[in-house]
């Protein structure tokens, strides 16, 4: 069964641009409640160890020093189906395939600096969101 929480992070590009509140604000009015929430900025070895999965694409060096190039925001985010709907808020992964209305096709620049994360699947919500919270920040 879906569980109800999700976890995602602004990216550097996000806040670098100056989206952070507006973006915020979408997640609110699509209808999530926020759980935890740090503005914080990722060291080499977190952002290597949270996108360990990705390790072996030609992409991960790129990834790695794009998500620590700046700060960013966590957040666990509450709602029902919460996985699937955030990622139907957020967009495809490449903006140039984002539907209209997705935080995506109105805030990522590329493919690489994409604005937002989503969770994939209930499991990975749940230890994304322990990764960057400790028990006493989620609400
Ligand atoms: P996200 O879905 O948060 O998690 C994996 C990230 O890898 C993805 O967002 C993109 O930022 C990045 N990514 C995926 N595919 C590519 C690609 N082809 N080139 C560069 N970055 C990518």
């Amino acid at each position: 069964m879906a569980t109800n929480r999700t976890f995602t992070m602004l990216k550097p590009d996000a806040i670098e641009n100056g989206h952070m509140g507006k973006i915020i604000d979408m997640i609110i009015n699509a209808g999530f409640s926020i759980k935890a929430m740090k503005y914080t900025q990722l060291s080499e070895a977190q952002a290597k160890e949270f996108y360990a999965v990705h390790a072996e694409r030609p992409f991960y060096g790129e990834l790695v020093e794009y998500m620590t190039s700046g700060p960013i925001v966590a957040a666990i985010l509450e709602k029902d189906n919460a996985v699937a709907d955030f990622r139907t808020l957020i967009g495809a992964t490449n903006p140039a395939e984002a539907a209209e209305g997705t935080i995506r096709k109105a805030y990522a620049e590329s493919i690489g600096r994409n604005a937002v994360h989503g969770s994939d699947s209930d499991e990975n919500a749940a230890n994304e969101g322990v990764f960057h919270f400790a028990a006493n920040e989620i609400f």
